[in-house]
C-alpha cells in the first residue's frame, strides 16, 4: 500500500519515439484523462531521454516526435490548466536522481527485466549502457515527484515493480520513509492491445507492419480499411466472456471496442454476441473514426503552433521544478552531499 503521508501525486510517460498508437492511447493516454479530474496532482511526461535508449534518432525527428507527442496528450484532452505537461530533459532533476538510483538498483534486478531482453536480444553486447539503465531513470521520473500512483499499460508492470524495490532500498539503506511506494493503475478493458495481424504480439508503433496498428494519426479510410482486415477467426462472436477463451484476436477486437465505448466486455457481449465478424468489424470501425478522428484534427491543429506547444511545455518545467528540486535537495542531504 502507498503510504497516506504523501500528496496523492500522478506521473506518467510516454516515449517520443515516432507515432502514438491506439495502444498507447487505451492503454495509457485514456486513464492520463480521466485522472486529471480525480483528486490528484498530476504530471504528465514525454520522456525525450528514454527515447534515445535503444537508438539515437535524428535530431530534427527527436524535435518533431516530442511537439508530435504533446499535441496527442493535449488533443486526447490532456489540459496544461490541470496537469503539468513536460518533456523530461527541461526538468534536469530527473537524470541526476537517475544517478543515485543507478548506485541503488543492483545489477541482478536489472538483469531480470524482461523490456531489456527482448530489446536486446541477442546483442546484448551491442546495446547502449543507457538502454540497461532504462528502468533507474524511470523510477527517477516518478519518484523525483514522490508519485504515489502511476498508470501505465500491462507492459510496464515489471518496471513499476523495480521502483518499489528502488524506493524500499533507499529508505531502508538510509533508515528513512522518504521515498513513496508507488501503485502502479493498470485498469480498463484495454491494459494490452494486441496487433491487429497477429493477436499474440502487442500493438506497438515499432512494428514493421503499419497494417497492424492503428496510429492516432491515420485518417478515416485507413482506420476502417486496417479493422476490415484485421485477422480473426471463422466463427461468431460470444455472448459471454468465458466464449472468447482460446480466441486472441476476437478478444482484442472486443477490448478495443468494450474501451472505446467504455463498457465492460461482457456488456459488450450481450449487445454484440451472435453477430459474425462481418457484422461486427463495420460497428469496431465506425466507433474507432468516431472517438479518433476528432483528436487526430486536433493534433493537426496544434501542430501548427509549435511556439505554443514549447511555451505550455517550458511553462510545466517551471512547474515542474517547484516538486523536484526540493526533492533533489533532500536526497543529497540524506546522502551526505555537501551543499
Ligand atoms: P511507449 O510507447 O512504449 O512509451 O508506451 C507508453 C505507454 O503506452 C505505456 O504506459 C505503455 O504501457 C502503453 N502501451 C504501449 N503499447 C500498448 C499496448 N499495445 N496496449 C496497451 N498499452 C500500451
Ligand atoms: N517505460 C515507459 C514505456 O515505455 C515510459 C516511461 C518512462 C514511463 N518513464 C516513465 C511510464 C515513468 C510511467 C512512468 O512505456
Amino acid at each position: 500500500m502507498s503510504d497516506t503521508s504523501f500528496t496523492p501525486r500522478v506521473f506518467s510517460g510516454i516515449q517520443p519515439s515516432g507515432g502514438l498508437t491506439l495502444g498507447n492511447y487505451l492503454g495509457a493516454i485514456k486513464r492520463f484523462v480521466s485522472m486529471q479530474d480525480e483528486a490528484y496532482e498530476t504530471v504528465y511526461c514525454m520522456v525525450d531521454l528514454h527515447a534515445i535508449t535503444a537508438k539515437l534518432l535524428d535530431p530534427k525527428e527527436l524535435h518533431y516526435n516530442t511537439r508530435e507527442l504533446a499535441a496527442g496528450f493535449i488533443a486526447s484532452g490532456i489540459s496544461p490548466e490541470k496537469s503539468i505537461l513536460i518533456n523530461q530533459s527541461q526538468v534536469p532533476e530527473h537524470a541526476q536522481l537517475a544517478w543515485i538510483f543507478n548506485c541503488i538498483a543492483r545489477m541482478g534486478w536489472m538483469s531480470r527485466m524482461t523490456q531489456f531482453k527482448d530489446k536486446a536480444g541477442k546483442n546484448a553486447e551491442k546495446v547502449s549502457l543507457g538502454l540497461f539503465a532504462y528502468p533507474a531513470l524511470m523510477a527517477a521520473d516518478i519518484l523525483i515527484y514522490h508519485a504515489t500512483h502511476v498508470p501505465v499499460g500491462d507492459d510496464q508492470k515489471q518496471h513499476l515493480e523495480l521502483t518499489r524495490d528502488i524506493a524500499s532500498k533507499f529508505n531502508h539503506d538510509y533508515g528513512v520513509d522518504f521515498f513513496p511506494i508507488t501503485e502502479p493503475v493498470i485498469e480498463g478493458a484495454a491494459t494490452r492491445v494486441m496487433s491487429l495481424r497477429d493477436g499474440s504480439k502487442k500493438m506497438s508503433k515499432s512494428d514493421p507492419s503499419d497494417a497492424s496498428r492503428i496510429n492516432m494519426t491515420d485518417d478515416v479510410d485507413t482506420i476502417a480499411k486496417k479493422i476490415r482486415k484485421a485477422k480473426t477467426d471463422p466463427d461468431a462472436l460470444p455472448s459471454e466472456a468465458a466464449g472468447l477463451e482460446g480466441r486472441v484476436e476476437a478478444r482484442n477486437l472486443i477490448n478495443i471496442y468494450a474501451a472505446l465505448s467504455e463498457q465492460s466486455v461482457d456488456q459488450v457481449l450481450a449487445e454484440v454476441g451472435g453477430q459474425q465478424f462481418g457484422t461486427f468489424k463495420p460497428l469496431l470501425a465506425e466507433l474507432a473514426v468516431e472517438k479518433l478522428a476528432p483528436i487526430s484534427s486536433e493534433m493537426a491543429r496544434l501542430m501548427a503552433q509549435p511556439d505554443e506547444i514549447d511555451r505550455i511545455l517550458a511553462c510545466g518545467a517551471a512547474q515542474a521544478r517547484e516538486i523536484t528540486a526540493p526533492i533533489l535537495k533532500k536526497t543529497y542531504d540524506i546522502i551526505g552531499m555537501v551543499s
